[in-house]
């Protein structure tokens, strides 16, 4: 199982940038930047990824991401995450990146967005990898701000494949941020949000009736509501659901605990992605893997949790037949 795991063409629809920032490239780019962390090895950064919830990673996260400056260091870190990715099998990857955890350590968004897109075509001509780019806006921030970040971005716009919301999910539900969504879809914007990793089942059903979204990222907790189980089976709507990120962030205690199996069962378009593979303990292949071993899953469920992600990846159509 773990050979054919390895050799499945995998698909990655969740995954933050920022969040595949290893602990070596870290320290060299701190370096390379003249910044101090708090931690003097590889090793003592990596002891300390022990989360008790999702803000106890974030507040590490935005640290971590404190090294990161110019143009090559989104390069390097986005490059670097490409050639692990390809290394376990990863085809596709839709990248969420939040631009204002940047923008408010003075980072202009036009060095993020020169070093991502490099990155991205170069993984396109040369590793065989496609890659989607989502713009993502933190929760947790003023709605204001977000909607100002998504002006600025106008050069952009038509690079992206859509805009996402992230960070701390808890009391900072999706309606919040209704007039930057609304703009976002006058702009042809597709849309996305992190919804029901934390927080409750309702801030599901607010992203997808609010913010008009097409993806639920995780959504686990859906399963609180049958009336939402029934809409997400009936519009097949996609969750991206991240093993690995909800046992270290414990939304759930061990991984044989998670819901992932009654979600399968419930005939919803699961997929699986990594979250944030430098803080959670892997990326896709170990995601798989201990999916394999915690639910005893057979190759068919692999192939029908690939297959959902193909059909929903930012690609285009012909790479869409292509990994199809
Ligand atoms: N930003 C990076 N990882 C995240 C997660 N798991 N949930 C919310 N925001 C995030
Ligand atoms: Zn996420």
């Amino acid at each position: 199982m773990h050979e054919f795991l390895r050799n499945l063409p995998k698909v990655e629809l969740h995954l933050h940038i920022e969040g595949s920032l290893e602990p070596e490239l870290m320290f060299a780019l701190a370096q390379r930047n003249g910044i101090e962390l708090p931690y003097t090895t590889v090793q003592e950064a990596k002891d300390a990824y022990h989360f008790n919830d999702l803000q106890g990673f974030l507040n590490l996260y935005f640290q971590g991401m404190s090294v990161l400056r110019n143009e090559e260091d989104f390069y390097d870190l986005a490059m670097d995450y490409f050639k692990r990715a390809r290394e376990e099998g990863v085809v596709h990857i839709d990248m969420h990146f939040d631009p204002q955890a940047h923008l408010q350590r003075g980072v202009p968004l036009e060095v993020v967005m020169a070093g991502l897109l490099k990155a991205k075509q170069e993984a396109e001509d040369n590793l065989d990898l496609s890659i989607g780019m989502i713009m993502a806006f933190l929760r947790d921030r003023p709605a204001e701000e977000a909607l100002h970040v998504l002006e600025q971005a106008a050069p952009y716009w038509k690079m992206l494949d859509a805009i996402g919301l992230d960070s701390a999910e808890q009391n900072n539900p999706p309606v919040k941020f209704v007039e930057v969504f609304k703009r976002a879809k006058q702009l042809g914007l597709v849309r996305v949000a992190h919804a029901g990793e934390e927080g409750p089942a309702n801030y599901i059903k607010e992203a997808l009736d609010i913010l008009d979204v097409q993806r639920i990222d995780h959504g686990v907790r859906c399963l609180e509501s049958d009336v939402l189980v029934e809409r997400l089976r009936s519009e097949q709507i996609v969750l991206t659901v991240c093993p690995l990120s909800n046992v270290s962030l414990k939304v759930v205690e061990d991984l044989r605990d998670h819901p992932l199996p009654k979600l399968l069962a419930e005939g919803l378009k699961v997929t699986i992605s990594s979250d944030d593979p430098a803080y959670f303990g892997g990326g896709m292949l170990t995601n798989h893997i201990a999916c394999a071993d915690a639910f005893d899953w057979d190759e068919a469920v692999f192939r029908q949790i690939t297959r959902n992600a193909i059909e929903e990846a930012f690609t285009s159509p012909g790479r869409r037949e292509e990994l199809l």
